[in-house]
């Protein structure tokens, strides 16, 4: 089994300033899904970073207001979900949407489960020969959207057999009405949905996300993350940032308006392009030419080999749309 150090993710811009000659501080970083215009975190208090995180401060109560879901979890990230999850089942035959997030496939094939690759048009077919079905909604890379007359009907179906339906929701934020935690006070059995502070906030270095579940399952997943593994810093931040409200409304309305913008540019030089309102997708056969063309100008972006694509995040300004633009002018010919 290959090991987790050989998965790709984007953000990588130190080794994007190592592998050509162009200093960090100079790079556009298109490669990640991060919302670029971070919720703004306010000076830290010095007791803050003193004291020890304690679970009874504000930041479940205000996420569970936030969800609209009382049965959830502050994690250190839902990577923390993502790694612990497959070793709370007995081997068990996973059926995985891809393409996708590739941690998912490896920590599942790790914990020894069978895991099957399906496309999202094949649900129908394998639900009933699986015991575990994974997705992300709308899906990271390709961007594909799932309702939640679908998800619930899938849900129903394996939680007849003790079975689960996980619902991966870190780009939802932006359309909370999409989100299937706005259903349930208290998750059901066998409905796992995963949350991320990273991608809308943009606060994916403090490292907190949120795992929604059915009590037990949560018990199970806090007893294997240990006491201190949110840092007061994560928890006094994201309590913040969920409580902030007006701050939620107006970085709704820019990552539709960005997202249209980039997609505007990117349909205009590729063919059947895709958009979230966190990046831009689509296939190409020399998605490693146009990712080293545009590196050789200080644009890092994200390349995937299965299907060879392209993923270009939302650059943060007008000028840096421009200078893509400008970018894209100079080594690709417009399809227009
Ligand atoms: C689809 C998806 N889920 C989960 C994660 C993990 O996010 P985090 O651990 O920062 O919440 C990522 C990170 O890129 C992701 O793309």
């Amino acid at each position: 089994m290959k090991s987790n150090q050989a998965i790709k993710h984007g953000g990588n811009l130190h080794q994007a300033a190592k592998l050509y000659p162009i200093p960090l501080k100079n790079w556009m970083d298109l490669s990640t899904g991060i919302n670029p215009r971070p919720w703004q975190p306010p000076d830290i208090p010095t007791a803050i970073w003193q004291r020890l995180p304690e679970t009874e401060d504000d930041l479940l109560p205000v996420a569970q207001q936030y969800y609209g879901c009382d049965t959830i979890l502050p994690i250190a990230g839902s990577q923390f979900a993502i790694q612990s999850l497959p070793y709370c089942r007995q081997r068990s035959r996973i059926g995985i949407v891809s393409p996708c997030y590739a941690e998912h496939v490896y920590w599942w094939e790790r914990a020894g489960h069978r895991v099957v690759m399906i496309k999202p048009d094949e649900i129908d077919r394998w639900i009933h020969g699986l015991d575990v079905l994974l997705l992300i909604n709308p899906n990271n890379p390709d961007t594909t959207q799932y309702s939640t007359n679908d998800l619930r009907r899938w849900h129903h179906q394996l939680a007849k057999n003790k079975g689960w339906l996980i619902v991966d929701e870190a780009f939802i934020d932006s359309t909370p009405q999409a989100s299937l935690l706005t259903s349930f006070k208290k998750m059901p059995e066998g409905l796992i949905v995963l949350r991320s502070i990273g991608k809308f906030f943009g606060l994916a270095g403090i490292r907190l996300g949120f795992i929604a579940a059915e009590t037990n399952l949560l018990a199970q997943i806090a007893q294997r993350q240990g006491p201190w593994a949110v840092s007061h810093p994560a928890r006094w931040l994201g309590t913040l940032a969920l409580a902030d409200q007006q701050w939620q409304q107006q970085t709704r309305k820019f990552l539709v308006n960005q997202s249209e913008s980039l997609q505007n540019i990117v349909s205009s030089f590729f063919k059947n392009t895709r958009k979230t309102h966190y990046f831009c997708y689509f296939q190409h056969p020399n998605a490693k030419h146009i990712k080293h063309q545009l590196a050789q100008q200080g644009i890092w972006i994200r390349r995937f080999d299965e299907p060879s694509s392209v993923r270009l995040g939302l650059p943060t300004s007008d000028a840096e749309l421009h200078q893509l633009n400008e970018t894209l002018s100079l080594f690709f010919s417009s399809i227009r």
